[in-house]
């Protein structure tokens, strides 16, 4: 039996560096290894959880579907999917509810950061938001779930409720593992924090020109005098370097870091160009795909109906087990 995998993405806008480096690409990772089954959604139904606008998040849910499909997915070997467009997602996450307190999701960081940043938001979608994503995962019985390091609490939650749902009912759960990539926490370009969508001047959209890049590398801050300790924008940017630059070129420039010589501009216009290099055949791919609307529609129709099918199998034995079929 192959493992399962399962991953997914808000449907808040376009994708940024650190939702590549910390999933997408071990997103790609699994897809190309013939020992995994890949399902990969677009959490649709999780950016309803805090303010949005219902004509962006229309558009918005395609988009990270072309996203998707510019940076590698293949649907030939994956299922890419919108959650929404398979509602027994909904349906687990409210039978999981039962086995969940509402002190434990109250705890929670995430939930905690999320009402400091809209305090008018507090809303039951928002203290829900794990139990859905443990649903989203275990729908599927996913062994593996490609992510950053920032959505561990989440899978935490998952593990706990797939513990309980198998002490309780005797079902079937795996405690998903989270697949880790080298780019697990990308920090912010303000070198506080991580690369964030929420914080303007934080990140690098994947769209973005060389110039715009550029600009943006430029501006990390890195007043510190060279050679000292590598924290804040100075930081940020070896992070980044060690990702992106050859492994030569890297050791190069922190041997001149150490050494004192190290002149920023030219390690930021060097890896300026790097992520450029990286990100240039998905800029151009992402152009190609985006203007075959019927091939997108195609791609989501058969994910929705391939995920359904393997949701209903899971249904079927948690309704089985708790007295509902
Ligand atoms: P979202 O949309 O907030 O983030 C998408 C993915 O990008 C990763 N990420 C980062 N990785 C490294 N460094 C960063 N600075 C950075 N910023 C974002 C996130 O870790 C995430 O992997 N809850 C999920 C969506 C979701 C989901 C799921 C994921 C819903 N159901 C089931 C997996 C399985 C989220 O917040 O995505």
């Amino acid at each position: 039996m192959k493992k399962r995998v399962l991953s997914g993405i808000r449907a808040t806008g376009r994708l940024h560096l650190g939702n590549y480096l910390g999933a997408v690409k071990g997103m790609i990772k699994l897809q190309n290894d013939p020992l995994y089954e890949c399902f990969y959604m677009v959490a649709d139904a999780h950016t309803i959880t805090t303010p949005f606008n219902p004509n962006e998040l229309k558009q918005n849910r395609i988009e990270i579907i072309v996203d998707y499909l510019a940076a590698g997915l293949d649907p030939q070997k994956v299922t890419l999917f919108f959650q929404s467009q398979v509602p027994q997602h909904f349906e687990l996450a409210y039978y999981f509810s039962s086995v969940v307190s509402i002190a434990r999701m109250q705890h929670l960081p995430t939930y905690k950061e999320k009402v400091k940043q809209y305090p008018n938001a507090n809303t039951m979608a928002l203290l829900n938001y794990p139990v859905l994503m443990a649903s989203d995962i275990l729908l599927y019985k996913a062994d593996f779930v490609p992510v950053g390091i920032d959505q561990e609490p989440h899978l935490e939650v998952a593990r706990e409720i797939a513990r309980k749902m198998n002490q309780i009912y005797k079902t079937s759960f795996p405690e998903p593992q989270r697949f880790a990539t080298q780019g697990e926490y990308i920090p912010s370009l303000k070198g506080e924090g991580k690369m964030s969508k929420s914080v303007e001047g934080s990140y690098i959209n994947l769209t973005d020109s060389l110039d715009e890049i550029r600009k943006k590398i430029r501006s990390i801050p890195t007043s510190t005098d060279v050679g000292g300790p590598i924290i804040g924008g100075i930081k940020t940017l070896f992070i980044l370097s060690e990702i992106f630059l050859p492994k030569d070129l890297y050791q190069e420039f922190k041997n001149k870091y150490r050494d004192k010589t190290l002149k920023y501009v030219e390690l930021k216009d060097a890896l300026a160009q790097a992520i450029y290099d990286e990100l240039k055949p998905f800029q151009e791919k992402r152009s190609q795909i985006a203007s075959d609307l019927a091939y997108i529609e195609k791609v989501i129709s058969n994910g929705a109906y391939k995920a359904s099918e393997v949701a209903n199998i899971t249904l079927k034995e948690v309704k089985e087990k708790m007295g509902l079929f």
